[in-house]
């Protein structure tokens, strides 16, 4: 099985409670400390174009600054309107003191 991860950032970059924006060919994710806890995400918003990177990091949830919809970061589900469209998510691993995510 070929391994898919491509390094990210490194951890000490993303602080516990912070995002950190990063291009990983062409795309534009977000990742998420979420209490020592990397997760990885689009950086725009499923409702319209807006950085999330804007919003606010609470418990598990993004919370977009345009409308204010949250969405969870270990489903993608928004929670509240008017976004609908899940956010997509994706895997992370960390090794050492990199953060590697699968955007395939
Ligand atoms: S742009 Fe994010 S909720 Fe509207």
């Amino acid at each position: 099985m070929t391994d898919s991860y491509l390094f990210a950032a490194k951890l000490n970059q993303v602080g516990v409670g912070k995002m950190f924006r990063v291009q990983l060919e062409g795309k534009l994710l977000l990742l998420a400390n979420v209490n020592g806890a990397i997760h990885a995400c689009d950086e725009m918003c499923t409702h319209e174009d807006v950085s999330l990177a804007l919003g606010a990091l609470k418990d598990n949830c993004i919370k977009c600054s345009l409308h204010g919809s949250r969405f969870d970061l270990l489903t993608g589900k928004p929670l509240d309107d008017p976004a609908e469209e899940n956010l997509r998510i994706y895997p992370v691993k960390v090794e050492g003191d990199s953060i590697l995510v699968d955007i395939k």
